[in-house]
């Protein structure tokens, strides 16, 4: 298997650090179009090897596509992330620009790969990622689901002082503080309703600390996360490459599933060796389904703004 990242910034490295970590590919690539920047960082990887036991073999390269031929799976992280205060949304301009480049580049060396995309704002980067290649829809995975999910596990966790990996919780919909979907009714802490042991407020309060995560990390960070972001990219790498067929929420083309068509939005689905495999149906309440809608039009009108630039 060999797998490229582009981007060798915060998420990009710490995406390739763990699939490194977890040996998912012979081979890993990592790009950047800073000079230097990802050698640098490969290197730097290559030497945890001997302390942490891995055999992958990372390389990093300066812009130079030629190097990530006959990947089986991409992660394009590439763009610039947000400051505090400022929306994923307000990124658009300058990111479609850099993911439209990345996916050309990419599939003249790769024709094959199954592309994760993680550049924000997600849902539209991974909707201009499917309609400027034309590839088969299964192979454009957007990540944002799965790392949305992951922090409502953790806001779950927090207040339950459970084991995360004990919880069941997904997050649908868009990847935007106000456009996710954590999907709270439907939880479980092993297969019991985690509403059984929440009020309303303690509910409201999960849900909204889940959805502005990502933001309340800006702050703190002066820049966007990169652990969860990085790691949700690495664990879909690993359910495609070890054909894991794991469920994820992910950023999928939609063609009339959950009420939707020609977008790109967060549902379940099982993730394989062909990319996103299945959607799976869930039940949606009355209320959830018209927060999905919202969430829709709001990712539309986002996607809207991609015929003006
Ligand atoms: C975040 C960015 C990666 O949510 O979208 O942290």
């Amino acid at each position: 298997m060999k797998v490229t990242v582009v981007g060798a910034g915060a998420v990009g490295a710490t995406c390739a650090d763990n699939i490194a970590r977890k040996e998912l590919a012979q081979e890993l690539v990592l790009l950047d179009i800073k000079e230097g920047f990802a050698e640098g960082k490969a290197q730097d990887m290559m030497q945890t090897a001997a302390l942490l036991g891995f055999d992958t073999k990372i390389s990093g390269s300066t812009n130079d596509y030629s190097k990530t031929a006959n990947s089986d799976v991409v992660v394009i992280t590439s763009g610039i992330p947000r400051k505090p205060g400022m929306t994923r949304e307000e990124l658009i301009g300058t990111n479609a620009g850099i993911v439209k480049g990345v996916c050309e580049n990419i599939l003249k060396h790769s024709p094959n790969a199954i592309i994760i995309v993680i550049s924000n704002p997600m849902d539209t980067m991974t909707y201009l990622a499917l309609q400027s290649t034309g590839l088969p829809k299964n192979r454009i995975i957007g990540m944002g689901g799965t790392l949305d999910s992951a922090r409502f596990k953790y806001q779950l966790s927090s207040t339950l002082d459970c084991s995360p990996a004990d919880l069941n919780a997904i997050v649908v919909g868009g990847h935007g503080d106000t456009t996710m979907i954590p999907l709270i009714k439907h939880a479980t802490w092993n297969s019991i309703p985690v509403t059984q042991f929440l009020d309303a407020a303690a509910q409201e309060k999960i849900v909204n600390d889940t959805m502005v995560g990502g933001a309340t990390l800006t702050k703190l960070l002066g820049t966007s996360a990169w652990y969860a972001p990085g790691a949700a990219g690495a664990a879909l790498v690993e359910s495609i490459v070890r054909d894991e067929k794991k469920l994820f929420t992910c950023c999928v083309s939609l063609n009339g599933e959950y009420g939707q068509k020609d977008i790109c939005l967060g549902v379940p689905v099982v993730i394989g060796k062909n990319g996103w495999e299945k959607i799976i149906a869930m039940d949606l309440s009355a209320d959830e389904q018209a927060a999905f809608n919202k969430s829709a039009d709001a990712v539309r009108s986002m996607n809207d703004v991609l015929k003006t630039l």
